[in-house]
């Protein structure tokens, strides 16, 4: 039998790993959402972009946000920018967007995250992404250009 005390401290435990939880629950979204408001600024709230100026996100995220190679390249356009020619649902885009360097590796997952839940629903095999993961691109990437970021792109969707 455990003692009174004990058994008090472990109330204690279990009521603040409660709070934690719930804290961390509803922290995510808001925050990703707050977040996203700086991309919406070009890709618009809703995410559908202008055809032809700010490339829609939902599409390729449902594609290349399960698979490394397009986790890497997601990363990759919010951390270096990307400068086209870019082929997106069938359209081409020829501008720049630029490096999201504001934006810590926490930030840059969870603006992902939330792109991918909220406004790709990607849903079904979609694991989030953890800064660890954005940390690892931006060392083992720093080299890479915007330019080179779009060619990833082509190499990846074959257009
Ligand atoms: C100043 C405008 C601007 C802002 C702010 C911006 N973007 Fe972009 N984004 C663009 C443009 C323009 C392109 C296409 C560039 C090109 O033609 O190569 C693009 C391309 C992309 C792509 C590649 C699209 C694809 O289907 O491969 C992704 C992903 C993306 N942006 C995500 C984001 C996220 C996430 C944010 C916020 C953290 C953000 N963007 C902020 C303008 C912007």
């Amino acid at each position: 039998m455990p003692s009174v005390g004990t058994a008090r401290a472990m109330a204690v435990l279990v009521t603040l790993a409660t709070a934690f939880v719930a804290a961390t629950a509803v922290a995510e979204p808001a925050a990703g959402s707050k977040l996203y408001q700086h991309c919406a600024a070009c890709h618009l709230p809703t995410g559908a972009g202008v055809p032809g100026t700010y490339p829609p996100l939902a599409a390729d995220f449902r594609s290349q946000a399960v698979t490394p190679a397009g986790r890497r390249y997601l990363t990759l356009v919010v951390l270096k920018g990307v400068m086209g020619p870019l082929n997106v649902d069938g359209k081409q885009y020829f501008s720049v967007m630029p490096a999201q360097s504001q934006l810590d590796d926490e930030g840059i997952a969870t603006v992902l995250n939330h792109v991918a839940t909220d406004i790709a629903k990607v849903g079904e095999g979609f694991v989030p992404f953890t800064p660890a993961e954005v940390a690892a691109v931006r060392a083992a990437d720093s080299g890479l250009s915007a330019q080179q970021v779009a060619q990833l792109h082509a190499t990846l969707l074959g257009k």
